[in-house]
């Protein structure tokens, strides 16, 4: 039974799609089955598995609406081990659709019950917001990895989001389910900043074991990479960032195994 992961965290720009892709990537480089669910609506995810987004006609936000099946829209890539279940750019308020559904938390775990034996893991890469999408990927998941982001005010917000994980964590329990804080990933730090280990130190202080042993340098080839549209583990596999996300791939791993 694939293990599912959200890659959460409201605040934008702390590493959630860097993360999903290239953790997806190096899974995958393990010999692991994977499958990278989008849920964001800029779509960075669906593009940087190299999948067009005219390529497709429906996404993940029509699986929200229950206007397509988890298989309609299952979209392979170039690596064989991994498939995505793409999110297009939309005007439309999902998540006002997603209110009128009884069963508005469960959607997304519904709709992968089915297909959830399939992959090894399932990783979700979250909207920057704690909305219906965020909460629909975290009942759906096992556990949750939080990125964050090496710098000023990496701990604002934190609170708002372990509430959410509380919330979904007691919803769960209801049917004998759990929801893990797998562990909170510290992004881009800069090594010859000083503030930046300040910021390492806040967050183990904060967090202790929850917290990943793997560090992700900030380092350009991961911004290029992003550039090109393709997870830095590919772009640059010898890179510090590639090496950090195969590092971290490993202690997912051992975290579940
Ligand atoms: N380790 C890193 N080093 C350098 N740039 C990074 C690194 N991780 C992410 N970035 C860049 O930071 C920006 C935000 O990252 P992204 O993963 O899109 O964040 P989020 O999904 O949380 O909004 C992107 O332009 C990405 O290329
Ligand atoms: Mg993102």
């Amino acid at each position: 039974m694939g293990i599912i992961i959200s890659i959460a965290n409201q605040k934008g720009g702390v590493g959630k799609t860097t993360t999903a892709i290239n953790l997806a990537s190096s899974l995958a480089n393990l010999g692991k089955k994977v499958l990278l669910i989008d849920l964001d609506y800029q779509a960075n995810a669906t593009t940087c598995m190299g999948i067009n987004r005219g390529s497709f006609d429906k996404s993940i936000f029509d699986c929200l609406t229950l206007d397509a099946t988890i298989n309609e829209i299952t979209m392979k890539t170039d690596n064989p081990l991994i498939d995505v279940l793409p999110a297009k750019t939309t005007v439309e308020s999902i998540e006002e659709k997603i209110i009128l559904n009884s069963n508005r938390d469960f959607i997304l775990h519904t709709q992968l019950r089915p297909i959830r034996s399939e992959y090894e893991y399932i990783l979700i890469d979250c909207p920057p917001s704690l909305g219906y999408i965020t909460i629909n990927a975290m009942m759906a998941s096992d556990g949750v990895i939080v990125p964050v982001q090496c710098e000023f005010l990496a701990m604002d917000g934190l609170t708002q989001l372990l509430n959410t994980i509380r919330f979904v964590q007691s919803k769960k329990k209801v049917n004998k389910e759990t929801l893990t804080i797998y562990g909170v990933l510290l992004t881009m730090l800069d090594t010859r900043i000083a503030s930046g280990f300040h910021v390492v130190n806040e967050v183990k202080t904060y967090f202790g074991e929850k917290v990943f042993q793997t560090i992700i340098p900030r380092n350009v080839s991961c911004s290029n990479a992003t550039f090109y549209g393709v997870p830095v583990t590919e772009y640059s596999p010898k890179s510090k960032s590639s090496i950090s996300y195969r590092q971290l791939a490993k202690e997912v791993i051992s975290r579940n195994e």
